[in-house]
């Protein structure tokens, strides 16, 4: 089964409409020759959105556009929260659920991300479903027994996961410079993906696309999205300036 790499730009609380404007003046041109090889997206601020929208709708609209969260709820008094139907409305395509930041700063638990999963695929929105271990977690022996109870209380209820994309990334390498090893990241992809393979079968198994997500840059992103199990990135630092991104897109599909 051939997935097509899924490359996603997460700028979390950076770049304003400004800066937005920007970077895809530069990027989205010259993605043009990319997006046949990789499916791109950005994920910008909530306050940048409108700027993205319409910019790739004229520009690219085969890049994808992403929020980093989204409310489990559909309206009404959630100070401070956004709903599908609002993304939707910007032609937001993809959601990033789960992000260790919101786990980690938000206090997010599997339970509310699981709803928040819901939630987007009732809408169609694409989640990108992050889980990720921390180290104490990895060197403690409990790698397997986190991500395991990650996927599975994150995707409780949950039928069909056509179009759910999986983000791994873990949290020691998130930011720090440290990547897995591509032995490590691939050796982990394979266990998500034997999990998915006992929850949902072979077939659901073998068509699931997981990203990687963690210091990837230009120098790693060839070794790291060449490994069988590992489908794409999740991009942090390296997503922030339209070269370097580019530049990582392109040695991955090379
Ligand atoms: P870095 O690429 O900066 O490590 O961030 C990864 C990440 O958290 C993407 O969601």
């Amino acid at each position: 089964m051939s997935r097509k790499l899924i490359i996603a730009a997460n700028w979390k609380m950076n770049k304003g409409p400004a800066e937005t404007e920007a970077f895809l003046e530069k990027f989205l041109a010259a993605a043009a020759d990319l997006t046949d090889q990789a499916d791109l997206i950005i994920a910008p601020n909530n306050l940048s959105i409108p700027t993205a929208s319409a910019l790739i709708n004229d520009v690219n609209p085969s890049v994808g556009l992403a929020a980093q969260t989204v409310s489990e709820n559909d309206n009404g008094a959630f100070t401070g929260e956004t709903s599908t139907d609002m993304l939707k409305e910007l032609f937001v395509n993809y959601v990033i659920i789960g992000h260790s930041e919101r786990r980690s700063i938000y206090g997010e638990t599997n339970a509310q991300i699981n709803a928040k999963l819901k939630k987007a695929l009732a809408a169609d929105i694409t989640p990108l479903f992050c889980i990720g271990e921390t180290l104490a977690e990895r060197e403690g022996g409990q790698l397997e027994t986190v991500l395991g109870s990650q996927i599975k209380e994150g995707l409780e209820g949950i039928s069909d996961i056509s179009n759910v994309v999986i983000a791994y990334e873990p949290v020691w390498a998130i930011g720090t410079g440290v990547t897995a090893t591509a032995e490590q990241a691939q050796d982990t992809h394979k266990f998500c993906r034997s999990v998915i393979e006992d929850l949902y079968g072979a077939d659901a198994a073998a068509a699931v696309r997981i990203q990687y997500g963690g210091s990837v840059k230009g120098a790693n992103s060839a070794e790291l999205l060449g490994q069988p199990d590992i489908d794409g990135a999740l991009v942090g630092g390296a997503a922030l300036e339209a070269d370097s991104f580019l530049e990582l897109i392109r040695n991955a599909v090379a």
